[in-house]
């Protein structure tokens, strides 16, 4: 199939979606990002928008496990992402947060706030606003089953726990961050199982999206990879 993206006859443009999905730490997040930029179009991370509302839980003193609690609080919470100089920043209450949503910790409580329906039609929400009128590349767990189902692209990114935990390991040492490798690796473990095996929206492979494992690839082969992919199915 050709489709041409550019303008269309009555002088607007079409633009196309791109969905990235997969497990904690899989570098799909690094992939989009470098994505995005190389094709001139918007980087969406959703999984900020769930770490944004467990940032406010864990500031509050709300336990994230405590969905009525979490509930409760939910209008309270103002999530504003602006594209600052093509990158998403994230605020919370007019607070950026973008930096200190990053630990595991945060990420954690992401994933159990992830799985409360009322906070994920909140985030599904804005997240298709958001996806409008420009061409995009989102990336989160359910983007290729649910927020955007009709994504021109699909993909699935993934690799074994132990390459996962290994990258993870790293970047904490980068950061000067002490780490256990085991430790790390049943962290991702863990959040794998949450994200895979709750009611609502579970993490999974949408039918018609490509499965890339990189365990065993460099950040450019996958690139160019993904890239190739959207080329052809976009038709760029
Ligand atoms: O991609 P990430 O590590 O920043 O995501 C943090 C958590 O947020 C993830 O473990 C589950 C939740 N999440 C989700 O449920 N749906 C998304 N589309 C994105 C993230």
């Amino acid at each position: 199939m050709f489709r041409l993206y550019g303008l269309k006859g009555d002088g607007g443009f079409m633009f196309y979606s791109v969905a990235v999905d997969g497990p904690a730490g899989s570098g799909k997040s690094t992939i989009s990002k470098i994505v995005a930029k190389e094709l001139n179009i918007v980087y969406i991370d959703t999984g900020a928008m769930y770490r944004a509302v467990a940032f406010y839980c864990i500031k509050n003193g709300i336990d994230t496990k405590e969905q009525k609690a979490v509930i409760a609080v939910l209008d309270d919470i103002k999530i504003d992402i602006k594209l600052e100089n093509n990158t998403q920043k994230t605020y919370v209450s007019g607070e950026n947060v973008t930096d200190k949503i990053r630990s595991q910790e945060i990420g954690a409580g992401a994933s159990d706030v992830g799985v409360i329906a009322e906070v994920r039609k909140k985030l599904v929400d804005i997240q298709r606003d958001m996806a409008k009128g420009m061409s995009v590349i989102m990336d989160g767990r359910d983007i290729g089953t649910n927020v955007l189902k009709n994504a021109d692209v699909k993909i699935y990114i993934s690799a074994s726990a132990d390459e996962r935990a290994k990258r993870r390991c790293e970047e904490l040492k980068n950061i000067g961050v002490e780490h256990d490798f085991e430790l790390v690796k049943n962290k991702i473990i863990q959040r794998d199982k949450n994200d895979m095996t709750r009611e609502n929206n579970p993490l999974k492979k949408a039918e018609d999206a490509i499965y890339i494992d990189t365990t065993f690839m460099g950040i450019d082969e996958v690139k160019n990879t993904v890239i190739k992919i959207i080329k052809e199915k976009v038709g760029l």
